[in-house]
């Protein structure tokens, strides 16, 4: 990375502003589900502990625009700080206020404060440069850690570098170092493994890794658009028929390029978008009207599997199919399983819902790289510039 990090700058006892993606699901009562990005924050964090740094944290958690809203607090991760840490985080209870500021002005070196929800102020989204300012006035030095925000412009991730030096913390950096890999420098063969429900959110990612893969595999709700643009009925699938055409010229291109793209075979269908409905697995020509897509089925989970052997850089994004609903999940597991047993293979798995389904299947310890970036890692890997690191400095 030619960016600078924590280690490439003089740390020792400064205020810090650091910025985190602590932007983590939670259930009715506040309980969080998954603290992954908790736990991936944490060797910035004790690393500044360990420089007798005074810590400032700041994160958004949700889309609260701009009021405030208790249940979007960050009073949780605060609690979940503390437990991982096994020390006292103080919570502000705002961000630019009262409270915040003279708890910030009150902390000693070695202890931490985390600031409330940044996006409680509409300035955070709208990268206002006086809130940026006043946020840049809690630390001497800008960390930036929030790999799964770095490609919002918003004041905590570009507009503080205005006014302090800036670097990344060890998050950023493995980030990537992994999804930059895959990117400039991939052992071949390179597998990529798209999933979800829509092409219109991942054609620009189709589009550029179709530069650079050997082999496109394509999963989820997207593939029926695909079915559709070849003159397939998809009965009450999720289908885009707008993007048909599209659909078409990414086949073209793939091939143009010579690049195999694989398409599911045949799939998984329901009656209704329920857990138990009834279902049935079809060849993918055979979708009958009344039923819809849910999962690939077992033929192409084989056909998957086939074209993952061998293979030395397998990126993965996106569920393929509605992996909520346990009968639906198990092409999602199927190849989260595969993943995981290729030893001879650099894996990355980005994008909230596989990360997840590899997270639930406690498969993430024998992936290389399970990303903490949904949007994120798939701007970074359409090959766009994200904000948050550009603004870094140079090293
Ligand atoms: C994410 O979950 O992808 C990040 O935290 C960014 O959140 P956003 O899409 O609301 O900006």
């Amino acid at each position: 990375m030619n960016k600078k990090t924590v280690k490439d700058i003089d740390l020792k006892e400064k205020k810090v502003l650091v910025r985190c993606d602590f932007n983590v699901p939670m259930d009715e009562n506040r309980n969080i589900t998954d603290n992954r990005r908790i736990v991936a924050a944490l060797p910035t964090i004790k690393y500044l502990l360990e420089q007798n740094c005074k810590i400032v944290l700041c994160s958004h958690l949700g889309r609260p625009k701009g009021e405030f809203k208790p249940e979007f607090s960050l009073a949780p991760v605060a609690k979940e700080l503390s437990k991982q840490l096994n020390m006292d985080v103080v919570m502000a209870k705002d961000v630019i206020g009262e409270d915040a500021t003279k708890k910030a002005k009150k902390l000693k070196n070695g202890e931490i404060l985390l600031l409330e929800n940044l996006r409680f102020h509409r300035e955070e989204t709208d990268n206002d440069p006086e809130f940026a300012k006043k946020l840049a006035s809690y630390g001497e030095i800008f960390v930036n850690d929030a790999f799964g925000t770095a490609h919002r412009a918003h004041a905590s991730t570009e507009g503080v570098t205005k006014y302090l030096p800036a670097v990344s913390g060890f998050l950023i950096e493995k980030e990537l170092e992994f999804l930059g890999n895959a990117l400039e420098n991939p052992k071949r063969p390179y597998v990529a493994i798209l999933g979800g429900a829509k092409v219109s959110d991942k054609i620009g990612v189709i589009d550029s890794l179709l530069e650079k893969v050997d082999t496109l595999m394509i999963g989820g709700a997207m593939a029926y658009t695909f079915f559709k643009a070849q003159g397939y009925s998809v009965g009450d699938s999720l289908c885009e028929e707008d993007k048909c055409d599209l659909a078409l010229e990414l086949m073209a291109k793939a091939k143009e390029k010579g690049v195999k793209m694989v398409l599911p075979i045949d799939t998984k269908i329901g009656k209704e978008y329920k857990p138990d409905t009834e279902s049935k697995t079809v060849a993918w020509t055979d979708i009958p009207d009344g039923w819809q897509g849910f999962d690939i089925g077992e033929k192409t989970i084989e056909m998957f599997r086939k074209e993952l052997n061998g293979a030395k850089t397998i990126v993965w994004n996106g569920p393929l199919g509605l992996f909520e609903f346990d009968q639906f999940a198990v092409g999602t597991d199927a190849i989260a399983h595969k993943l995981a047993n290729l030893n001879d293979a650099i894996t990355i798995v980005g994008g909230g819902d596989s990360a997840a389904a590899v997270e639930k299947a406690g498969l993430a310890d024998k992936i290389s790289h399970v990303s903490t970036g949904g949007g994120a890692s798939l701007e970074f890997l359409e090959g766009k510039k994200l904000p948050g690191i550009e603004a870094l400095l140079d090293k």
